[in-house]
């Protein structure tokens, strides 16, 4: 008898990112999340969740997550931090049920999720080096940093098939359409570096609104700018994707 591959059924991943919650409530996302629902066994939320950080707008997210009955996967974006309240921002969406990765992982329906933000720093050889003022150093070091927790959560994912879940992008690839002079502050090959070390079947980021959608890491790996202003195969503000 020909051996075969272990049957497994695909999981269906609906992904978004760049959602920017803001306090006025002048959007609702209780519709999008049902939708969702009803096409997807997992929502991945790829970062700026929120419009400037701010509790309540955390928890008018969290409110509208109430129409979302898959569960919910999610890593912060830069926005998540501006007005200095990241822990209870954390706390907020963590109690409504979302996977929150900040270089962890997470199994879901036979797939592992390894997130984390990410950080800026340019790409390929033209990345932020190490050298000079020590503010330099510091965003460099802080960038290395998020490559390292994303290899930890990477290291911690037991399944074949894993997504990686990022805010700032691992290609310059995904970033097109934006201003040239401003890729360095969207992502990081650093990010790629690691991705690249581990069987990756695909990653999701945002951040860039007016990126790209679809691209490839140099070693092969699927990237996904899901960011909700972006076209999409879907003709919606997410992204589907089998896993
Ligand atoms: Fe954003
Ligand atoms: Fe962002």
């Amino acid at each position: 008898m020909p051996q075969t591959e272990p049957a497994h059924k695909p999981l269906r991943i609906a992904a978004v990112a760049d959602l920017h919650v803001k306090e006025n409530g002048s959007q609702s996302y209780r519709e999008l999340f049902s939708e969702i629902s009803s096409k997807a066994d997992v929502l991945v939320m790829a970062g700026d969740l929120t419009d400037l950080g701010k509790p309540k707008e955390a928890e008018l997210l969290a409110a509208d997550l109430r129409s979302c009955t898959i569960p919910v996967v999610g890593v912060l974006g830069n926005h998540d931090y501006e007005c200095g309240s990241i822990e209870e921002v954390k706390t907020i969406l963590k109690d409504a049920g979302v996977h929150l990765l900040e270089g962890q992982a997470v199994e879901i329906g036979g797939v592992g999720f390894a997130g984390v933000k990410g950080f800026a720093g340019g790409f390929g050889r033209h990345m932020l080096g190490s050298f000079g003022e020590p503010a330099i150093k510091a965003m460099v070091a802080e960038s290395v940093e998020e490559s390292m927790r994303l290899e930890n959560a990477l290291r911690q994912v037991r399944s074949h098939r894993a997504m990686v879940v990022l805010h700032y992008a691992p290609i310059p690839e995904t970033v097109a359409g934006e201003p040239e002079a401003i890729y360095p502050f969207l992502g990081s090959s650093r990010l790629a570096e690691t991705i690249d070390r581990f069987p990756v079947s695909a990653v999701v980021h945002g951040h860039a609104h007016r990126g790209t959608y679809e691209g490839r890491t140099p070693g092969g790996a699927p990237v996904y700018n899901v960011a909700a202003h972006i076209e999409k195969p879907t003709g919606r503000p997410y992204a589907l994707l089998e896993l």
